[in-house]
This record gives C-alpha cells, structure tokens and sequence, in this order.
C-alpha cells in the first residue's frame, strides 16, 4: 500500500496537470485584424485578378516591378497631414532604425527612379501589384492590407500620360464584364485650388496641405477641421471660396470663374477630347470636388466609383510632378493610379460577374488498382503531365468508389484507372466525367489522347 504521503503527492500532480490543461490556450486562429488569409479557393480569386491586371499592363507596355514592404519610415514623413501618413505600420528594428511597411507603392517608386540618377529611359512605363499595409479604420472595402495594382508613367509632362492610365483602367473594367452603367471615373485637376490660391495671394507651400484639407471637407463638416485650417493660417473665407468654385458641375462652368488663360481648364479640356480619341468618354465625367487625399498630387487627378454609390473609392489616381523634389531628386512629371483588391472584387460580386473559383482545373486523377501497379500509374501520371495535363494522383490506398467522389469533388475532367489486365494489355481505363463514358486506351497512345482532349 502507498503511504499517505505518497498519495497526496500523487493527488498535487493531478491537480496541477488539470490546471496545465485549463491554463493552455486555445490557438487564436484568426488572423491579425484587418487581414485576410488566402485559402486555396480565395488564392485562385486573387490570382485571376492579378492576371487581368497583368494582361492589361501589357497591353499597354507597361513593365512589372517590385520593392519590399519594409521601407525606411522617412520615405512617409510627409507633413501635409495626410492621412495615410497617420496610419503607418511603423517601427524601430533591432538596429535603431525607423521603419514602416509600405501605406502605398509610389514613394517606393520614387526612391527606385531616383537610384537610378537619370540612368533610366524617360519615359517609362511600369506596373506592380504590392500588399499596402494601413492601420485603417474597418468599412467595407478598406482593410489593414490590401494588394494594389499601380500603372505609372514617368518622363511625361502632358494629360496624354493620363489618358493612357485612364484607358488602361477602363480596359480591365471592361475585360472583367463591367459597363459604363455600373462604373464612372469621376475627373477634377488640382490645378483649379492652385489657381483659386494663387488669385487669393495664398503662397504656394500652403497648396498641398490646402489640398489635403479640402479632400477631408468631402468626409467631414468645416468645423470638425477647424483647428487644421488654424495651424494652416487659412481663414474660413478661403475655404468658403475654395468649395463654392468646387461645386461647379462643369468645365465650362470653372472656366467662367478662372477666366479663359485658366491652365487647368485647358488640360481638363484637353484630356476630356483625348478621352473620346481612346473611345472611352462614356466612363468618364469631370467632378470639380474631386481632389484625392494624398499630398504629392499637383494635376489632374481621378477616381473610379461604382454608379450606385454603394461602395468606397474604387481606385485613384493623378500626376504627382513634384514627388521627386521632395525627395531631393531632379523635377520629373510623373502620373499613376493604385487600384486595390477589395472594392473590385465586392463590386464584381454584387454585379454577378465574378467567374466560381472552386475548383483547382483538374484534367485527370490517377488511380492505382492495386498497391502493385503503383509504380506503374506514377509513370502514367509523369507521361500525361508532361503532356501538359493536371495530374492529381491518388497517394494512398483507396476504394474505387472513394476516387471517383473525390474526382467529382475536386472536378477533375477524367479518372484514369490502371487495372491490372487492362495494363498487362499495355492499356488503361479512362473515364470522362463530363459523360460517364468509359474507354480503353493504349499507354503508347496517351499523348495523342492528351492532344485531342485539350483542344
Ligand atoms: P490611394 O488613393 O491612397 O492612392 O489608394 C488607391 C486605391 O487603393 C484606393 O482607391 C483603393 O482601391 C485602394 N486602397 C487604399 N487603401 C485601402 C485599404 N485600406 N483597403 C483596401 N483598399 C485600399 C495611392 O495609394 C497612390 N499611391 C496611388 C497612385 C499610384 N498614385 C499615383 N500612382
């Protein structure tokens, strides 16, 4: 018999293990909020949308590239108060240095353009798809990382770098069944505040900042912004002016208070005209208020939104001419739009026009009778995908009736069965799910076979 003492050490262990078992916590399985994971059927989504970006870039001749999404935290300082600025994923690494992960793709491009101090062919044309972190409040259609398709020409002064961004963005609109009816890009030049600021005698370094401010005035009333407007040493009059002249509904209207020489009204006009030569005027339509909420703007600027004004901003852009002196580099016009994941695809999804992505496009799965003929139907597999075919070999021991449900799960096109007399005849057993048709057909003869069906 165990001593008392024994038991009662016994009795302890047990109830420590007990609150061991309490204390363990239970995994937290959802991802960090405001981000998404991409599960096999989400990842074929994200990949067909990547690719309709991709065929449009290179439609146009418009070249990929790529950064990291870590950059230094001073490619963001931008004191305009905007408010990507103020939603920064930033911190100190362990080597004291402030870094943040990319709110947005065009201060990384920036940076890659001035590295190269003139060494690249003006004008340049290229495109990326990078993830932009931003500690957003949640809505639908804006989260805490989303992807980005950027087009962005470099080395052009006119509104014809606009219009080719413009036809690219109408061209993937299209290509993915969407019409006029169901998208505008609303079209404003931000050279209407610079001309209102200038007649006013405001100075010029107040323009982005005045900018900035006039975009919150969309979101939120005047005295909400009041102290902003303070620290800017605006009085309410500007900003009273600066709204009664963005609520004009047309160019002529702007041109009748900026007066004929007006710049802006010229290359308004100019893109408008450009805009019928691409034969895309149906989308387009010019909105005074539009001013965009990032500080580089300097032009023109755009936004794609969806006609029933149900959902956020579906992408922006404009001609930012002045990033690069910021950043202590030569003047260099340039003009660009990002285009996020998110709004597209809630915007697809309402119209109904979203192809299903259940499926992995499956041609054939390859089955094994008997353990024997393993070796066998791998050899079949490797023939066929060499061929080109998708192959998903069954790799465990399985009834036939399991292969042929997992067939039709996954939607593969054919089941191929390697029995062990149909092989002893050099041949296989081939099954079309389409039809339910079953066919023999010779090993030597499966390339002919993998030929026919695929065209
Ligand atoms: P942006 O207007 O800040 O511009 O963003 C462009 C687009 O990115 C938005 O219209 C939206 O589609 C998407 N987007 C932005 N933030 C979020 C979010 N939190 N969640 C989901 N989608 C979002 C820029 O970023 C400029 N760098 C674009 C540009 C390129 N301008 C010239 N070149």
């Amino acid at each position: 018999r165990k001593s008392s003492a024994v038991a009662d050490k016994d009795l302890i262990t047990k109830t420590e293990k007990g609150a061991q078992k309490k204390k363990q916590t239970k995994l937290d399985t959802n991802p960090p909020k405001g981000t998404r994971d991409f599960y096999p059927e989400d990842m074929r989504q994200r990949t067909w949308l990547f690719s309709q970006w991709r065929d449009v870039a290179k439609t146009y001749g418009f070249s990929e590239y790529d950064a990291p999404v870590l950059e230094s935290e001073s490619l963001y300082t931008r004191k305009a108060g905007e408010e990507v600025t103020e939603q920064l994923y930033n911190f100190v690494d362990k080597g004291d240095r402030a870094v943040a992960l990319r709110p947005e793709m065009t201060p990384s491009l920036a940076r890659m353009v001035m590295a190269k101090k003139g060494g690249l062919n003006l004008p340049l044309k290229w495109f990326s798809i990078p993830q932009c972190w931003r500690y957003e409040r949640m809505t639908r259609g804006r989260r805490r990382e989303h992807f980005q398709w950027n087009m962005d020409v470099w080395g052009v002064d006119g509104v014809e770098a606009e219009a080719e961004l413009l036809s690219a963005m109408v061209d993937f609109f299209e290509r993915v069944g969407l019409t006029a009816q169901d998208v505008g890009i609303k079209v404003n030049s931000r050279m209407v505040i610079g001309e209102v600021l200038t007649e006013l005698g405001i100075p010029e370094e107040k323009f982005a900042a005045t900018c900035v401010l006039v975009d919150k005035l969309e979101k939120v009333p005047i005295d909400a912004i009041q102290d902003d407007l303070a620290e800017l040493g605006l009085d309410r009059s500007v900003v009273e002016k600066l709204t009664e002249v963005l609520t004009n509904k047309s160019i002529e209207s702007i041109a009748s208070v900026l007066g004929p020489e007006s710049e802006a009204v010229k290359e308004l006009s100019k893109l408008m005209s450009l805009c019928k030569a691409y034969g895309i005027d149906e989308w387009i339509l010019f909105d005074a208020s539009v001013v965009r909420g990032l500080a580089y703007y300097t032009g023109i600027v755009f936004e794609a939104f969806d006609r029933k004004g149900e959902l956020r901003a579906i992408a922006g852009g404009g001609r930012y001419d002045k990033l690069l002196e910021t950043f202590g580099g030569d003047p260099t016009p340039a003009a660009g739009f990002g285009f996020g994941d998110a709004v597209i695809i809630e915007l697809l999804k309402e119209r109904d026009v979203l192809p299903s992505f259940s499926s992995a496009d499956i041609d054939s799965v390859v089955f094994a009778m008997k353990p024997e003929l393993y070796d066998d139907a791998i050899a079949i597999a490797t023939k066929l995908r060499k061929a080109g075919q998708s192959v998903d070999v069954v790799l465990e021991k399985k009834k036939t009736k399991w292969v042929f449900k997992h067939a039709d799960r996954i939607q593969s096109k054919y089941v191929i069965i390697v029995a062990p007399d149909e092989f002893a005849n050099g041949e296989v057993s081939v099954k079309d799910l389409s039809c339910g048709e079953q066919t023999s057909i010779k090993i030597e003869e499966l390339n002919e076979w993998v030929e026919k069906t695929s065209s």
